[in-house]
């Protein structure tokens, strides 16, 4: 460490470089030797100091659903702001904070009607485990404490998350994580899936290892499951046709809550409001994050069955029924924003947009077959994912070199994990952007062969 020249509380001189802020999920060092600097955005594109358009293939992180800088959005925040800046969610309620729950109720499908807040996908996913367990808890049975993630399943950061989750780099440093966890295999085989578009036909078997694992620790033991619907942030892996049905049933079987985390799925990714009802599927709690205000206000919350909810509602009246709870669940500025934000979506109907523009988007991904390099491509709603082989001993290294020049050099923004780049952009992309976004990623992908 090196020392500093203590400087006065109120010195603003101070240089701005860029060693201070330690990017999350970054590899600081290249960064800070070559940035990629986004100073502002507007509906499809992104700006860079110095100018430079670069379109956004990935809805920044897979939150801008709305695209950017939407005038109604940013009107709604303003007006907040003035208005109310902030107000305490423990014990105390604003119009706004019921008025979004009473709308994303109204998503979301079956009688999953009642909506907790936080402020992020990691605490929304954390919320679903801990509500999950007090759920039996509060039931009268308090042995059915085990949960089950999956194979390369990403729920977030937190410690549930990281817990139920299954990639190995965010796992492996952070200690013995939750006990009592166990997972499924995930549902990713190349040989028998190899560039599907949609949901492919292989893969629905693997939802009966749950029996597999229920019978090893016994039903009396386990809580929950969850699940990504579509597994995005390992690089899109879509649930093989008639998979969620199957969890579905067999959770039902054993008496298993079924959580669907929906952060990045959630406000139509899959062209519909949440891949639950794309897949005719209700489950017992939903995550939600992300395009809940299309990323503008950290903003995150679970969905929970009525059921589920009236459960909680006993004993005496005065009494704290969930001891749960963040400082800003149901921020006003995040509550105004998603309103605003919602309103978007319904009038500009960019579920079914994203719906109607599945196939041709589906077309112009997998136009890139071909490309070298290319191993596979998987396209479900509006996301996609490239498979790129590997360099040799440098896994990894020639994605990041795409998203790098993609950005630096061909004004083409998209998010990359290991080798397989992953495209969702905002729900607004015209067919002539998806085409921009295609033929810049062509290019791309020849430069680094
Ligand atoms: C499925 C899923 N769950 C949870 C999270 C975590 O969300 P956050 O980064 O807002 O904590 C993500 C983020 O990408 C996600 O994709």
């Amino acid at each position: 460490m090196t020392a500093q020249t203590p400087r006065a509380a109120n010195d603003i001189s101070s240089p701005n470089d860029m060693e201070a802020w330690w990017l999350p999920f970054t590899a600081n060092r290249s960064f800070k030797r070559r940035p990629r600097m986004i100073a502002r955005a507007k509906d499809m594109y992104y700006y860079t100091p110095d100018g430079r358009e670069v379109i956004d293939g990935a809805a920044g992180l897979w939150c801008c659903n709305a695209g950017h800088n939407r005038d109604e959005i940013t009107a709604a925040i303003q007006a907040q702001a003035q208005e109310l800046d902030y107000s305490p969610a423990f014990q105390f309620g604003h119009g706004k904070g019921f008025a979004i729950a009473s709308r994303i109720a109204q998503l979301a499908p079956g009688d999953l009607n009642h909506v907790f807040f936080c402020n992020s996908g990691s605490e929304a996913v954390d919320t679903a485990l801990k509500i999950a367990l007090a759920y039996w808890n509060v039931r009268g049975q308090g042995s059915k404490t085990r949960l089950i993630g999956r194979e390369r399943g990403y729920h977030g950061v937190g410690f549930g998350g990281i817990s139920v989750g299954g990639i190995v780099k965010n796992r492996q440093f952070f200690g013995t994580l939750l006990a009592g966890v166990d997972h499924l295999p995930h549902t990713y085989n190349r040989e028998q899936q190899a560039f599907t578009k949609g949901e492919p036909e292989w893969g629905a078997h693997l939802a009966d290892e749950l029996e597999r694992i229920v019978a090893l620790h016994d039903a009396s033991t386990t809580a929950a499951v969850i699940v990504e619907p579509m597994a995005g942030s390992t690089g899109v892996i879509p649930a093989p046709k008639g998979y969620l049905q199957r969890l579905r049933q067999i959770c039902d079987k054993y008496g298993l809550l079924l959580i669907f985390d929906e952060v990045i799925t959630g406000f139509g990714r899959l062209g519909t409001a949440f891949a639950a009802e794309r897949y005719g599927v209700v489950p017992d709690i939903v995550t939600f994050a992300k395009g809940v205000n299309s990323g503008t206000v950290p903003m995150g919350g679970v969905v929970v069955r009525e059921g589920l909810y009236d459960t909680f509602m006993q004993g005496p009246e005065h009494m704290i029924e969930l001891f749960h709870g963040y400082t800003y669940s149901g921020h006003p500025l995040a509550c105004a924003a998603a309103l605003a934000a919602q309103d978007i979506y319904r009038d500009e109907k960019l579920f079914e947009r994203a719906k109607a523009l599945e196939p041709v988007w589906a077309d112009a991904i997998h136009s890139l077959k071909g490309q070298p390099n290319v191993l596979d491509i998987r396209t479900v709603g509006l996301v996609g994912a490239i498979d790129l082989a590997s360099r040799p001993d440098a896994v990894g290294a020639r994605a990041f070199e795409a998203m790098d020049r993609a950005f630096n050099e061909y004004g083409l923004m998209m998010r990359v994990t290991g080798d397989t780049i992953a495209l969702s952009p905002p729900l607004i992309v015209t067919e002539e952007q998806i085409g921009e976004i295609v033929d810049k990623l062509a290019k791309v992908i020849r430069a680094v062969a």
